[in-house]
């Protein structure tokens, strides 16, 4: 048995520990759910506060409205954590790229990586060029402690994953077919890997730097993992991912802080993925998340994996769904489990949508909870 107390949150003060507890696969009171992009556009009140900011960027560019928006969800509904209100395209803005987000279109950098003189002026942006997204961990994690000294839930700080910000450094924003980079991968395998060389190591200083201000668990988002060939993924996304996952603090001032890998369309890696050594696995609704429990045991918790889109549905279809997502992951009877979508929420969510969601997954959890929690 490890020592309790160094593994859990017990001590730290958090009044609700169960995400921590769930990522290191020990039992919790109910099953702890957060929802990717929980912060964000289907909120009126993260539109007010993006007005007010004037643009997407100045928001997440400003410690208190980023720290305004972080709440805003877990003011609303019954959240299991908290994340950083931030962008995977920080890292990459901040390497000179010149990041804007234009409207229907999605980033767009001013600067993409095209050729060797580019990808050599490459190098890991300076602490104080990001100063601005660790004052605002810093800020948040303030902003959860309650009036009675305890803090409400933890607070997740996230990256993306390298290969996923090579996709957008040399597409130049999104793409359908990712030809740019297919094309470098294939053609210029040494530029790429040059490229992903640097931004591992800017990952990692950047995820060590959110830990150091206060996250207390970190994601990976490798969004675009799921473009690459059996095969290439694990060398082109997978090799760098576990280079960070190996490199970041396991611990912070005493405290486990778990690691979460998610690569949409990963499914079928996931055992690759469990080999990293990170804690969780985030799991895409193409996963069968019995299939994946059979795979990784309990070496991982799974986080996931809900399609989005039954938050369009009606109250009963969203009840019957998070009914049968439970009985997929056997969850809370096994314990591992960390309720969430399998992508960002949608904008067009309906907010109560999110309500029915969050509290049937802790009512159908909490009626057979495994342990009752001293
Ligand atoms: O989850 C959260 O609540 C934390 C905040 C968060 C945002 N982006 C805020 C955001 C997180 C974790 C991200 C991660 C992110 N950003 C990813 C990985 C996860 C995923 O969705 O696959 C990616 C690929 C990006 C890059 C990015 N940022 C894109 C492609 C876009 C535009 C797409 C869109 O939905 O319009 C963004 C902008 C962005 N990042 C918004 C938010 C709330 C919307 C901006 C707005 O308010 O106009």
């Amino acid at each position: 048995m490890r020592d309790f107390r160094r593994t859990t949150h017990a001590m730290t003060g958090l009044a609700n520990d169960t995400f921590i507890r769930a990522l290191l696969r020990q039992p919790t009171p109910h099953t702890p759910v957060w929802l990717m992009r929980q912060a964000g556009r289907y909120l009126p009140e993260y539109l007010a506060t993006r007005k007010k900011a004037g643009s997407f960027l100045n928001l997440a560019k400003t410690p208190d409205y980023a720290t305004e928006v972080t709440l805003q969800p877990l003011d609303r509904y019954d959240l299991d954590a908290a994340i950083l209100f931030s962008d995977i395209l920080t890292v990459p803005d901040a390497m000179g790229l010149g990041l804007r987000f234009v409207e229907g279109e999605g980033p767009v950098f001013d600067r993409p990586i095209r050729d060797e003189a580019d990808v050599a002026k490459l190098r890991v942006p300076s602490r104080e060029s990001l100063q601005y997204v660790y004052d605002a961990t810093t800020q948040i994690r303030r902003s959860l402690v309650r009036g009675d000294g305890l803090q409400r839930v933890p607070l997740i700080g996230f990256s993306g994953s390298p290969w996923t910000l090579a996709c957008y450094m040399i597409e130049g924003g999104s793409s359908r077919d990712f030809l740019k980079i297919k094309t470098m991968l294939y053609r210029r395998p040494d530029l790429l890997h040059q490229l992903l060389e640097v931004t591992t190591c800017a990952v990692i200083d950047y995820l060590t730097a959110q830990i150091e201000a206060g996250a207390q668990a970190v994601m990976v988002f490798d969004t675009w993992g799921g473009t690459l060939a059996h095969g290439a993924y694990q060398k082109w996304s997978l090799a760098f991912m576990e280079r960070m996952v190996r490199s970041l603090p396991r611990e912070h001032d005493g405290f486990r802080v778990p690691s979460i890998i998610f690569t949409k369309g990963g499914g079928g890696w996931i055992s690759d993925i469990a080999a990293t050594g990170v804690d969780a696995i985030g799991l895409d609704w193409t996963m069968d998340p019995a299939v994946a429990r059979a795979v990784v045991g309990q070496r991982c918790a799974l986080q996931g994996n809900v399609d989005p889109s039954i938050l369009f549905g009606t109250d009963d279809a969203i009840r019957a769904e998070v009914a049968a997502a439970l009985a997929a992951f056997d969850s809370p009877r096994l314990p591992g489990h960390v309720f969430n979508l399998g992508h960002g929420i949608s904008q067009f969510t309906p907010p109560a949508a999110v309500t029915t969601l969050i509290e049937a997954v802790h009512e159908m959890t909490r009626a057979d909870a495994p342990v009752a929690m001293t």
